[in-house]
């Protein structure tokens, strides 16, 4: 596995690839790697010639100064996880100064509103930061193939909204949920959780198999009722948000409409770690 440490070696890397025809696929990441990570590999794996990863932790994108110190960071582990994988052909772990020549600061992005739901409510400037970064490394990955996980449906989503409205010549590819065996979804976060909270955290995604259960028979504002009141029963547990939205405008909706898709969205912290999840409604 190659380590490509600045953007010059990653320029010569990647022209050389192409010039042998190698179709390239991607998966960005702020390390603390884990299964979950390993699983877009995977999916890239089957596509592509060749397999890139790159480890940034992304400053823009945090809100919170706190958050970005308290971020879990652990270079060498990373790159032995990649390595012993054998999912991945090349690792680009760049500066700040690779990816922000200039100044440390997002650009400005019109996601067509996606970028105002959900996570955008809650983390101002959030998506601006991640679509920079994203757009940047696209830049200088030139990736045939990325791939971004479910867990971050809207992260997916408005990836998916940059490419189409600067047509970037990259096809974005959504990779399912990765779970632990009792349901929680895998996340760099999470390793700070002790395993009795990560146990008492599998009532997430208990609650949403039960939303999908309840999904067109219960009325949404029932469904929220009930979901509330289990989090108020749930020690050190705090429910930040709960919803359903169209699978497609992430809007938030009160009603299921026929023909439409929807999706359950929830944000829980606990012990304070913030747990995202959603699930798809069928
Ligand atoms: P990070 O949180 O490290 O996640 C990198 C990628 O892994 C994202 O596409 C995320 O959705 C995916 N992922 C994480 N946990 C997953 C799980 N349990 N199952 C499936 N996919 C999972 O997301 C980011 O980094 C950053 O915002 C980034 C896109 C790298 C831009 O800085």
């Amino acid at each position: 596995m190659e380590i490509i440490k600045n953007k010059k070696t990653l320029q010569d890397f990647i022209e050389r690839q192409k010039e042998m025809g190698k179709k390239i696929g991607f998966a960005p990441t702020m390390g603390a790697l884990h299964n979950g990570h390993l699983a877009l590999y995977e999916e890239a794996r089957k596509d592509n010639d060749l397999v890139i990863s790159s480890i940034f932790v992304n400053p823009t994108q945090f809100n919170n100064p706190e958050d970005l110190k308290k971020y879990p960071r652990d270079i060498n582990r990373d790159i032995l996880i990649l390595k012993n994988s054998g999912l991945v052909d090349a690792v680009y772990i760049p500066e700040v100064a690779d990816i922000y020549p200039e100044k440390t600061e997002s650009q400005h992005y019109d996601f067509d509103g996606l970028e105002n739901e959900m996570e955008g409510k809650f983390r101002p400037g959030h998506f601006d930061g991640v679509g920079t970064v994203v757009e940047e490394l696209f830049r200088q990955v030139k990736p045939d193939n990325a791939y971004f996980g479910e867990k971050d449906f809207q992260q997916l989503a408005i990836i998916k909204k940059m490419v189409e409205k600067k047509q970037l010549p990259v096809k974005v590819i959504g990779v399912p949920i990765y779970r632990a065996e009792n349901g929680l979804a895998l996340s760099s976060r999470n390793q700070r959780l002790h395993e009795d909270r990560k146990e008492a955290a599998k009532v997430i995604y208990n609650t949403l198999n039960k939303v999908n259960d309840w999904f067109r028979t219960v009325t949404i504002p029932e469904i929220k009722e009930r979901v509330t009141d289990i989090f108020d029963h749930e020690q050190g547990m705090k429910l930040e948000y709960f919803l359903i939205a169209d699978e497609d405008t992430l809007k938030e909706t009160d009603f299921f409409y026929k023909d439409r898709k929807y999706r359950a969205f929830i944000v829980v912290v606990v012990d304070g770690v913030r747990l995202i999840d959603n699930m798809h409604l069928d």
